[in-house]
C-alpha cells in the first residue's frame, strides 16, 4: 500500500468495494498479458483459454447465487442493465407490477418509464426504518400483477428485507419475483433458486469483488422467452443464422464480453467460495454492530435505518448535526482520511422513507477487509465533527 492509501479509511463499499484480493488483480494481469483471446469466437488455444475463464466465472456466480444450472447466469455490463433486461422484458401495458417505496433507481426509473406507458405500478410502503412487512406485499397483489420486484437490502437504510417470505407469498400467487442483490450478492448468504427468486440481478464489483463493468441476471426455468435481449448481435454460436439465438445465455449475451472484468470475477467469487459469505456476513456484522454502538454515546449525530446490525446489510447512513452531508463528507475526506458517500445515494424514494429527502445522509459503507481500526476512526472523526460546530 502506498503512503496516501496507508492513511486512507476506505468506507464506500457499497458503491464499489476496494480493496479487492490479490487474487482478483493477478487473474486481471494475467488475462490481459498472458490470455487476451476472445472468448467462443476463434477455435484457437488463447479463445479456449478465454472461455474457460468466462465458464469459470459463471458457474462460481451459480454456486454463490445458488443457481443449479449456470447456463442461467446471463452476463451483463452491471446490475442496472440485468434490471433493464428483467423489467422491461417482462411488463407489458395493462400488466401491473408491486415494488416498494425504498428502492435504488434502477429498480424505480425503469418501472416509472413503464408507467408513463401503461404498466400499473404500485409501491408499498416501509417503515420509517426501511423495514417492509410481506403482508403488505400480498396485500397489494392484484389478478393482473405480473411481477414483484424488490431489493434484498436498501443501498441507504441498509435495511434486509424479507425476500424468502416473499418468495413463498410470490410462488403460492405465480407472481414472477424479480430481486436487487446488487447489496447483497456476495455479502449476505442467499439461495436464490431456494428462496423463490425467478430474476435476481447481481453486480459484480461490489461484494463479489469483481472489477467495475461487470453484473448478470440470473433467469429462472422459462422465464428466457418472455425476456427481450435488450441489444442483438454476434455471439459466437449459430453464425450462419442472422437471428439471434433463442438459448441460454447467448440470447442475451450479444458482442465481445468484458472478458478482463469477468477474469477478475473468476476470481472474486473464487476468493468468496473459499472464504463462504456466511464467514463475510459475521465480519461485517460485527463491524457494523460495533459502529452502531459508538455511535449511540456521540451527541448530535442521527442514525437511519434499523437499529440492529443483525437486520442491515454493512451500511450505515446518518447525519451529523448541522453539517450538510456534502460538508460532513468532505470534513472527513480531508481531514480524517475517511471515504464516505454523501447525498442520495441514486435512491431518492429511500431517503424520502427515512426523512432525510431532499439534504439526503452521509454513507458509511463497511466491507470485508476493513478492520476495527476503520471502526475506530470513523468514530473518533465523527466525534470530532459532532463538536465542531453547532
Ligand atoms: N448504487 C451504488 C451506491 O449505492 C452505486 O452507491
Amino acid at each position: 500500500m502506498d503512503t496516501e492509501n496507508a492513511a486512507i479509511h476506505y468506507l464506500d463499499n457499497a458503491a464499489t468495494s476496494w480493496p479487492k484480493p490479490e487474487a482478483v488483480y493477478r487473474a486481471m494481469d494475467r488475462f490481459s498479458r498472458e490470455i487476451g483471446g476472445s472468448p467462443g469466437r476463434s477455435a484457437h488455444r488463447r479463445s479456449i483459454a478465454a472461455a474457460r475463464i468466462v465458464l469459470e466465472a459463471r458457474e462460481n456466480t451459480a454456486r454463490l447465487l445458488g443457481v443449479s444450472d449456470p447456463m442461467r447466469v446471463v452476463f451483463t455490463k452491471n446490475a442496472t442493465e440485468a434490471l433493464n433486461l428483467a423489467i422491461l422484458g417482462l411488463l407489458s401495458p395493462g400488466d401491473h407490477a408491486v415494488t416498494s417505496s425504498i428502492e435504488h433507481n434502477s429498480v424505480m426509473r425503469p418501472l416509472r418509464f413503464l408507467e408513463e406507458n401503461g404498466v400499473e405500478i404500485t409501491a408499498v410502503r416501509c417503515s420509517p426504518q426501511g423495514e417492509l412487512d410481506p403482508a403488505d406485499v400480498a396485500a397489494a397483489l392484484r389478478k393482473n400483477t405480473r411481477a414483484v420486484f424488490l431489493t434484498h437490502a436498501s443501498n441507504v437504510a441498509g435495511a434486509i428485507l424479507p425476500i424468502a417470505e416473499i418468495g413463498r407469498i410470490t410462488r403460492e400467487r405465480g407472481v414472477v419475483l424479480g430481486i436487487d442483490a446488487a447489496q447483497t450478492a456476495g455479502a449476505v448468504p442467499l439461495s436464490a433458486e431456494e428462496a423463490g427468486i425467478d430474476l435476481l440481478a447481481f453486480t459484480g464489483h461490489k461484494s463479489m469483488f469483481g472489477p467495475q463493468g461487470t453484473g448478470g441476471l440470473f433467469i429462472g426455468t422459462g422465464l428466457e422467452s418472455r425476456l427481450h435481449p435488450l441489444l442483438r448481435g454476434g455471439t459466437g454460436s449459430r453464425s450462419e443464422h442472422e437471428e439471434q439465438p433463442d438459448f441460454l445465455p447467448d440470447k442475451f449475451e450479444s458482442g465481445t464480453p468484458n472478458t478482463v472484468g469477468l477474469a477478475g470475477l473468476a476470481a472474486g467469487t473464487g476468493f468468496l467460495l473459499e472464504q463462504g459469505v456466511e464467514t463475510i456476513r459475521r465480519h461485517e456484522e460485527i463491524l457494523t454492530g460495533a459502529f452502531l454502538d459508538g455511535l449511540r454515546s456521540i451527541p448530535g449525530i442521527t442514525v437511519y435505518g434499523p437499529l440492529a446490525a443483525a437486520r442491515r446489510i454493512p451500511v450505515v447512513a446518518l447525519n451529523v448535526k448541522d453539517l450538510s452531508p456534502a460538508e460532513a463528507a468532505l470534513a472527513l475526506d480531508e481531514r480524517f482520511g475517511i471515504l464516505t458517500r454523501p447525498g442520495l445515494h441514486c435512491a431518492p424514494a429511500a431517503h424520502r422513507v427515512l426523512g432525510t429527502f431532499p439534504g439526503g445522509a452521509v454513507r458509511f459503507a463497511f466491507g470485508f477487509f476493513n478492520t476495527a481500526d476503520d471502526v475506530t476512526a470513523a468514530l473518533e472523526a465523527l466525534q470530532e465533527l459532532a463538536g465542531c460546530k453547532t
